[in-house]
């Protein structure tokens, strides 16, 4: 509840731009969906959606089938009155307690699972992610990088490389490609970031 009640207060008090992770163009998103989704009817689920223009910009390429999760009530009703868009499907979950109907061919994740600090919640993640990508499908997570911040939203976080994530998920996912990038946030300050993307090769 402390984590809900956390969220809901950012988004009820700063604007959209006034986050440290706002983004114009969630670019790296886009360009790494359009590089490993197969057709324009992939399953995609978005992970801690907040305020983002992912959503926007899936719809303008075509995307019919777009999951949004978010603990925040706040940042999805904000998405949801933004785009009125029958082909949005809108979960406000905990990413640790979500239940789903089916699985998706593109999990997304945004600056969300460097929140879970510990051991036994990450293996929850690592194994939510087994359950509900299916076999062939793409993990695509940024997290902040070795080098990133300490801390986001006054929030403990936890930083990745490559090999880090790597190492995470090599039960059940391949490494397709991984590589560093800067953000510049609305405060003209720099955050580092480790963007990977995982192809789901079995359920163990
Ligand atoms: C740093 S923001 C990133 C938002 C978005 N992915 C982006 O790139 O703009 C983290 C988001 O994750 C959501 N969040 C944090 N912990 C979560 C959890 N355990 N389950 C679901 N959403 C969570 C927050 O409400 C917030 O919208």
């Amino acid at each position: 509840m402390e984590k809900k009640k956390h969220w809901e207060n950012i988004y009820q008090t700063k604007n959209i731009d006034g986050v440290s992770w706002y983004q114009e163009t969630p670019y790296e998103s886009i360009e790494l969906i359009k590089k490993f989704s197969i057709t324009d009817s992939d399953m995609i689920i978005d992970i801690g959606c907040g305020k983002s223009f992912l959503a926007d910009n899936l719809l303008k390429l075509n995307y019919k089938n777009i999951t949004l999760v978010d603990i925040s009530l706040n940042a999805l009703k904000e998405v949801k009155d933004r785009l009125n868009n029958k082909s949005l499907n809108f979960i406000e979950s905990d990413v640790l307690n979500l239940k789903l109907e089916q699985t998706f061919d593109i999990w997304h994740d945004r600056a969300v699972f460097h929140f879970i600090t510990n051991k036994k919640s990450i293996e929850k993640y690592i194994s939510l992610c087994n359950e509900y990508i299916g076999v062939g499908g793409k993990l695509i997570i940024g997290t902040f990088a070795e080098d990133g911040p300490l801390k986001c939203s006054g929030l403990e976080i936890k930083r990745y490389s490559t090999e880090n994530l790597k190492d995470l998920f090599k039960e059940n996912f391949e490494f397709i490609e991984g590589f560093r990038k800067l953000h510049c946030t609305p405060f003209d300050t720099q955050q580092s970031f480790t963007f990977c993307v995982f192809r789901k090769v079995s359920s163990r």
